[in-house]
């Protein structure tokens, strides 16, 4: 699978073993950084990742800061970007399942390694289902709209 995935200094020392893992696991990913622990701002990397990711070069995107809060606030601001932060496997499975998220964000100040492997695992291996849920998505792409 095509994975982007990104950081600030509070997830960079997770992205970097995620990144591994998925390269380990035959991935292709593309960093959009950052490529060091020195303080940056989230919004620099959520942005271009999720302008890439909608754009179709990738079939999901992965960003992660401290908290994963700061990255799903700003990546959502992306037309056609549907980031979900998730704590735990069964958020990830139903942000695929219901949500069709394109974009897991995770805390890397929130999780530790092996939860964080899993939860990014599921999220890779679930898909949308469909259904009465294309119609939810439908008038979250309505509000992008509005949005102008
Ligand atoms: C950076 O200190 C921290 O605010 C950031 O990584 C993230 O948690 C923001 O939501």
């Amino acid at each position: 699978m095509r994975i982007a995935i990104g950081a600030d200094h509070g997830g960079y020392e997770l992205k970097q073993q995620i990144a591994d893992f998925l390269i380990a696991q035959g991935h292709q990913v593309q960093d959009f950084g950052t490529h060091s622990p020195e303080s940056v701002d989230y919004p620099d990397f959520a942005a271009p990742l999720a302008r890439a990711v909608v754009a179709g070069e990738f079939e999901r995107g992965i960003l992660i800061c401290g908290t994963g809060i700061g990255m799903s606030i700003a990546a959502n601001k992306v037309r056609g970007a549907r980031a979900a932060l998730c704590t735990d496997c069964y958020m990830a499975h139903m942000s695929r399942q219901d949500n069709d998220a394109n974009i897991l964000c995770l805390g890397g100040r929130v999780l530790g390694l092996g939860l964080a492997l899993d939860i990014v695992q599921v999220f890779l291996n679930s898909e949308f289902l469909g259904g009465h849920h294309t119609r939810r998505i439908g008038k979250i792409r309505a509000l992008d709209e509005e949005r102008g």
